[in-house]
C-alpha cells in the first residue's frame, strides 16, 4: 500500500481492510493519533487526507492509497496550534488533543467562533468543556472572542 505520510513516500505491506488508525500506530508506530470510541463518533483518532479531516478509526488503509495523510507526528511537535493548546490548557488527559488539533487545520483564515465550533462538532472532550480548546484555536488564527456566550468563552 502506497501513500505518502507527513511528507514522506511509504510502502506498507498491510491487509486492505485494516484499520487506517492501526496501521498508523501498529505497523507505522505512530501512536500520536488516539483510539477513543473506534466508531466513528468522537473524533480523537481524526487525521488529514488530503487536507480533509477523517477519522482513521472506520476507513480501510486501501482507502488512502495514493493519498497523502498527516498525522500529529507531522507537525513536528513545534506547531503554533500547539502552543496554544498548551498555553491555553485546551488539553488535560489529552487523548481528544490530536484529533482536536487535525480537525482544526482544516479551518480556513479568520473564522468565527461559530465555525470553529462546527470544524470541531465531530470532535469529543470529556474533559475541557471546549472552552480552552476554542480559546486557543480563536488565538492561533489571531480572532477576537466575542464578549459574552454562555459557557462556551472564557476570558
Ligand atoms: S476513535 Fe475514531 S471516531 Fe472515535
Ligand atoms: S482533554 Fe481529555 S478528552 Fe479532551
Amino acid at each position: 500500500m502506497k501513500f505518502v505520510l507527513n511528507g514522506q513516500p511509504t510502502d506498507i505491506a498491510a491487509h486492505p481492510a485494516a484499520r487506517l488508525i492501526d496501521v498508523l500506530r501498529e505497523d507505522l508506530g505512530l501512536t500520536g493519533t488516539k483510539e477513543g470510541c473506534g466508531e466513528g463518533e468522537c473524533g480523537a483518532c481524526t487525521v488529514l487526507v488530503n487536507g480533509e479531516p477523517v477519522c482513521s478509526c472506520i476507513i480501510p488503509v486501501a482507502q488512502v492509497a495514493g493519498t497523502e495523510v498527516t498525522t500529529i507526528e507531522g507537525l513536528g511537535g513545534d506547531h503554533p496550534l500547539q502552543h496554544h493548546f498548551m498555553n491555553e490548557v485546551g488539553a488535560q488527559c489529552g487523548i481528544c488533543t490530536p484529533g482536536m488539533i487535525m480537525a482544526a487545520l482544516s479551518l480556513g483564515p479568520a473564522p468565527t467562533l461559530d465555525d470553529v465550533k462546527v470544524a470541531l462538532a465531530g470532535n469529543l472532550c470529556r474533559c475541557t468543556g471546549y472552552s480552552a480548546i476554542y480559546r486557543a484555536i480563536m488565538k492561533w488564527k489571531g480572532m477576537p472572542l466575542p464578549e459574552a456566550a454562555g459557557s462556551l468563552v472564557v476570558e
